[in-house]
């Protein structure tokens, strides 16, 4: 080979030693960023939110913290609640947890505190001892209807008179049909349900003995207790709907609430919390289970 050929070769050695770079390079640079893209930077995923959430200054709890009902105490169960159930929304998010609904229906009972009075909370989380009977007085004849259960909380019977009062005079007649229900009547109540129509679809209509805030005597079924009676399309729904809280009573278990109460829709199912929480209550179309873990147990 003469020195020209020499030179030739040289020149053809580098050129495809440069072709072989640019095609390295260009293999690297697809597996990187076209073919792996997972690499690239990326939103955090939301474990790693959680994990950042330790400094208190992740965009994730910056949020949960501007939500008008956030409890600090109850913040790694709103994240963890948040990784179980990405697509909910704080507000939700907040709201759930506040009412214990990141745990299982009975699977997580806290005593009732009686010492809150007419604010107390009586649910699936919440429960009261067998023996735990409140001060009770019996209701007059005219707001019972012959059977029923006619015993009710003193305080909570003051203010159904005045509210039957203020009806009457809007020609409105609210009759008491089942109020004070003992742990023993509940017990009876529930398993009859039970054995008709199964524990399942019982639990969603019906308390389990010391699951019932009808053992409070503050709660007061109007007019009827029957859901095939659609008491929702009556005068005396109406009525109450605008006016039960100016005398201290909530509607218990509202329509579209049924997660947060843990029941059905019940038109008929009144609860004596007081003037200022009845009010809070109806303005705010909030559930007393999240009134009650915000103002009366965050305190
Ligand atoms: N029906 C209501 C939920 C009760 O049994 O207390
Ligand atoms: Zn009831």
């Amino acid at each position: 080979m003469n020195r020209r050929s020499k030179r030739k070769m040289k020149k053809i050695c580098l050129v495809i030693f440069i072709l072989i770079l640019i095609i390295v390079s260009l293999l690297f640079v697809y597996k990187m960023v076209i073919k792996n893209p997972s690499d690239s930077p990326k939103e955090p995923a939301i474990d790693n939110v959680v994990d950042d959430s330790k400094d208190n200054t992740s965009p994730l709890v910056t949020s949960l913290k501007k939500e008008e009902y956030f409890i600090e105490k109850n913040l790694d169960r709103y994240l963890n609640y948040i990784q179980k159930y990405p697509d909910k929304s704080m507000t939700e998010v907040v709201s759930s947890v506040n009412a214990n609904i990141d745990y299982d229906y009975y699977t997580h009972s806290i005593d009732t505190d009686i010492n809150v009075g007419y604010l107390m909370l009586v649910n699936k989380f919440y429960k009261l001892s067998s023996d735990y009977v409140p001060d009770l007085v019996q209701m007059d004849d005219q707001y019972n209807h012959n059977k029923g259960y006619k015993m009710m909380n003193r305080t909570a019977y003051e203010h159904f008179k005045e509210m039957a009062a203020a009806a009457r005079e809007d020609g409105i007649t609210l009759f008491n049909v089942s109020a004070y229900r003992s742990y023993a009547t509940q017990e009876i109540l529930y398993n009859n349900y039970a054995s008709r129509d199964g524990k399942e679809a019982a639990d969603t209509y019906s308390a389990r003995a010391g699951y019932s805030e009808h053992q409070t005597g503050l709660a007061s079924d109007i007019n009827t207790s029957s859901s095939s009676a659609h008491f929702e399309n009556t005068k005396e729904y109406a009525w109450l709907q605008k006016n039960a809280y100016k005398y201290g009573f909530i509607l218990r278990f509202p329509k579209d609430k049924e997660k947060i109460t843990g029941y059905k829709y019940e038109p008929w199912h009144y609860r004596y919390v007081g003037v200022e929480a009845a009010t809070y209550i109806y303005e705010h179309d909030i559930t007393l289970e999240e009134y009650y873990a915000y103002f009366v147990e965050n305190k």
